[in-house]
């Protein structure tokens, strides 16, 4: 018999004697009795459910971060802390200074979304002391409906700024190898050497990592897991480290983690991520799970694709390097083999001749999947093309290079003439499917036009980001 999950719920030690894949927004309202945590959709869409989760950054730091806990499992908890609405709450004699500026503000929106707002208004403010609009909007983009408006929210989150305390940091023990019993059980290896002979010795445990794409057979699909093994403490998956030539970010490092080094080298590839999911999924939702989906609509993929991005696979025979384009072979299967994972992604640093941008087109601007997801990198001497790279996703079974596009620019100079070969050559290289999300047609369309967009844009003329 293993042991139950330790966590620190809203400051006090707690032990939750419940399956470990069991949701953590199941066990508040079913089984803690903290029914503030709401269930709008259940598959981390509407923010009704956020809660605050404490964890340590790469560079070792507790912080808190929000977290959608429709999505989360209790396995995820074991080791770290949980504030919910109710913890807030207690935080002060009349609530934290959100919850009070809500009040005061006339901010309150219905009974579903007020405590899912108020919990990611909170974590925002540990993150920032005095976040700006922007900042605020980007906070709550994960908080689907803001029915009664969206200004007294905005103005009592900037009053609460004044006055927010912060919200302590406990240290709960560190997690347990191993939590569950043997209906279910959670492995937590520490090291990568441990990850990987788990992996051996129970070849069908499910891999976790932040679990924003898998956790939804859970929530949605009421699926059962017997085994799974979490990444999240592999020490050696929590890098990210930089060398003249690349950037190497570890299997475990989230996107919320990576968004500064994006932002640093690539400012094109950070707005994009900045539209990936709400900072509730990016703060959990890591790179390597992004890839290890194998998804064909998956945000990361193109724009690593141009970039040149290698992984390092890790497995029992030992390490290996593999371009990305040879990662995705077919819908949602990629070339790991058994027992492999993806230990880290590198990215080669941009040179002075690098020229790149990355463009999603989705149905709404934050919080939604790519209908087409386009990017673009060219390497150019003078005004000639030395090097053209062209990926998308949304346009086959897999994100994809388009080699014949490629060629069409190489040589050339990026005008009218290569502009219509490749535009060409990306329109005949395609079949995508028609569904919800756009057309066949539709998605040729704006695949070739966002070629168009790219030269446009580097061509010193403003295009508007929109969402179409
Ligand atoms: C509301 C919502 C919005 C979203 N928005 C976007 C979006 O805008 N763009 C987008 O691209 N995606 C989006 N997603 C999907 C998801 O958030 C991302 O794909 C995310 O990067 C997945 O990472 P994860 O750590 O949560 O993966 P997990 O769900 O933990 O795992 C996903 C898969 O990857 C495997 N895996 C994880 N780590 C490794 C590893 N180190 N090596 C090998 N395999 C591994 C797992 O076994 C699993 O098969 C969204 C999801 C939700 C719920
Ligand atoms: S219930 Fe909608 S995000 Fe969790
Ligand atoms: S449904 Fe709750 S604020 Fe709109």
């Amino acid at each position: 018999m293993k042991r139950s999950i330790q966590f620190v719920l809203n400051g006090k030690a707690t032990k939750a004697d419940c399956r470990p894949d069991m949701t953590v927004l199941e066990w508040l309202r079913g089984e803690a009795l903290l029914r503030g945590t709401k269930e709008g959709c259940a598959e981390g869409d509407c923010g009704a459910c956020s809660v605050l989760l404490m964890r340590r950054n790469v560079e070792q730091q507790g912080e808190w971060l929000p977290a959608n806990s429709c999505i989360l499992l209790m396995g995820q908890l074991e080791g770290t802390a949980l504030m919910t609405v109710e913890g807030l709450a207690a935080e002060a004699e009349d609530g934290h200074a959100v919850q009070r500026q809500m009040a005061e503000n006339g901010s309150s929106q219905c009974g579903f979304c007020t405590p899912g707002i108020a919990v990611s208004l909170a974590g925002l403010l540990q993150r920032k002391e005095q976040p700006n609009e922007a900042q605020i909007h980007d906070a709550l983009a994960g908080n689907l409906c803001r029915c009664t408006g969206y200004r007294p929210i905005v103005e009592a989150a900037q009053s609460a700024a004044n006055s927010a305390a912060q919200i302590p940091l406990p240290t709960p023990e560190g997690p347990a190898a191993e939590i569950g019993d043997t209906d279910c059980s959670f492995y937590l290896p520490g090291t990568l050497d441990e990850l990987l002979s788990l992996l051996a010795d129970h070849p069908e445990a499910t891999l976790l990592a932040g679990g924003t794409d898998i956790v939804l057979d859970v929530a949605h699909a009421r699926a059962r897991w017997p085994k799974t093994i979490l990444t999240r403490h592999v020490a050696e998956l929590r890098k990210i480290e930089a060398s003249a030539t690349t950037l190497t970010f570890g299997g475990a490092v989230t996107w919320e983690e990576a968004l500064p080094h994006l932002e640093r080298h690539w400012p094109s590839f950070a707005t994009l991520v900045r539209r990936f999911g709400s900072t509730q999924i990016r703060s959990m939702g890591t790179i390597a799970g992004n890839l290890g989906t194998a998804s064909p609509i998956g945000d990361g993929a193109p724009a690593l694709l141009v970039l040149g991005a290698y992984l390092i696979l890790a497995g029992p025979s030992g390490e290996r390097e593999m371009p990305l384009d040879e990662f995705f072979l077919d819908y949602r299967k990629s070339a790991l083999d058994k027992g492999e994972i993806i230990r880290a992604i590198c990215v080669p640093l941009p040179t002075p001749d690098l020229t790149f941008r990355v463009y999603k087109v989705s149905k709404r601007y934050d919080q939604d999947i790519s209908t087409v997801c386009g990017a673009f990198a060219l390497k150019v001497d003078g005004e000639t093309i030395v090097n053209a790279r062209v990926a998308y996703g949304g346009m086959a079974a897999i994100p994809k290079r388009c080699i014949k596009a490629e060629a069409a620019l190489e040589g050339e100079r990026l005008d009218g003439p290569s502009l219509t070969a490749a535009k060409k050559a990306i329109e005949e290289a395609f079949s995508p499917m028609s569904d919800m999300r756009g057309s066949a047609t539709y998605r040729s369309l704006a695949a070739a036009n966002l070629l168009e967009r790219f030269a446009l844009d580097i061509d010193g003329e403003t295009v508007e980001v929109m969402a179409l």
